[in-house]
């Protein structure tokens, strides 16, 4: 029984047969309608979210399963006092895998260590967001038909954004990625993300200005401020729109650049962007809901089923 807590979890290999297995279901969706028929997927969000729960619960669904939903801490026992520990145990009986969102930064392998059903990591404070990754993954292996000798921009607050942490951390295991890491002095990427770069003896370059950077660019990553990981209002006020992506911004930038966000966005990419081809924000959002099917089939031991058809 295998649990998806940081994007490492899984191999190189495993992500390419993810791929695979999303690429089928886009081309082949009803193969893959029954295949979870009595099984059930605890949601439990102890954090807002709306896209990444409804997308799990959709892939779920998409899969003939079921789902029991947990849709805040302040419904569920959390707020009684109950241990993440104690809760998974509990889920376990009830359920047959879990995704697990929570406001501190290591509550879902907490999770993952006391359950008896696999755990899916869908977010732990600013640490790591990996089936975001995934989702972000398919949407590079769809725009650019390669993960090998990309240039990535990831352009915000690279200190709180998990989502940016964990595509970090997926992108390194490949040749000829380097990173170019945009962001204010206030919110630059933490060490621990940037120490393996270092150890490994990957490019990478610290700047403050999008603009001098654009050129270089195959893919752009932009993230939002994250207002709720802010001590003080005041600091998220004066760094909100450090950067907002507008059309003459993109003047320099090569004619296949894909745009990538995780959303949701609130104003650093203005929406005068949204019909240009590079925009890939909102295919990503699909390409999600398709690879968390594939990883749930995956962790529920399911995915050579259809495979063995072919
Ligand atoms: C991201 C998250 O929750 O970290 N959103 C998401 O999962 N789609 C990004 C964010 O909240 O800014």
């Amino acid at each position: 029984m295998k649990s998806v807590i940081d994007i490492r979890d899984l191999s190189v290999g495993e992500i390419e047969e993810l791929i695979g297995v999303a690429s089928d279901i886009i081309l082949h969706p009803g193969r893959y309608a029954h295949l979870c028929e009595g099984k059930k997927l605890a949601t439990l969000f102890f954090e807002p979210s709306t896209r990444t729960r409804l997308s799990f619960e959709a892939a779920m669904y998409e899969l003939g399963g079921q789902v029991l939903s947990v849709a805040g801490a302040a419904s569920s026992s959390a707020a009684k006092g109950e241990s993440v520990a104690d809760t998974a145990k509990v889920i376990s009986c009830y359920a047959d895998i879990i995704a697990m969102r929570h406001p501190k930064e290591g509550a879902p392998l907490v999770a993952a260590m006391n359950a008896s059903i696999p755990v899916i990591n869908a977010g732990d404070g600013g640490h790591n967001h990996p089936t975001q990754t995934l989702a972000d993954l398919l949407t590079i292996h769809r725009e650019k038909g390669r993960f090998r000798d990309l240039t990535i921009g990831f352009c915000g607050d690279l200190k709180f954004g998990r989502t940016v942490h964990s595509l970090i951390t997926a992108m390194e295991r490949y040749e000829g990625v380097k990173f170019i890491l945009i962001s204010p002095e206030e919110l630059k990427l933490p060490s621990y993300v940037k120490k393996p770069l270092k150890e490994k003896g990957i490019p990478y370059v610290q700047t403050t200005d999008l603009l001098s950077v654009m050129p270089e660019l195959d893919i752009l990553y932009m993230t939002r401020v994250q207002r709720e990981r802010f001590f003080n209002e005041e600091d998220y006020l004066r760094l909100k729109d450090s950067y907002i992506l507008t059309p003459e911004k993109l003047r320099t930038a090569k004619a296949d650049l894909s745009i990538l966000h995780p959303l949701p966005r609130v104003n650093e990419i203005s929406v005068a962007i949204d019909e240009d081809p590079r925009a890939c924000y909102f295919k990503q959002v699909l390409n999600g809901k398709y690879m968390r099917m594939a990883l749930i089939l995956k962790l529920l031991g399911l995915e050579k089923e259809v495979a063995y058809e072919h």
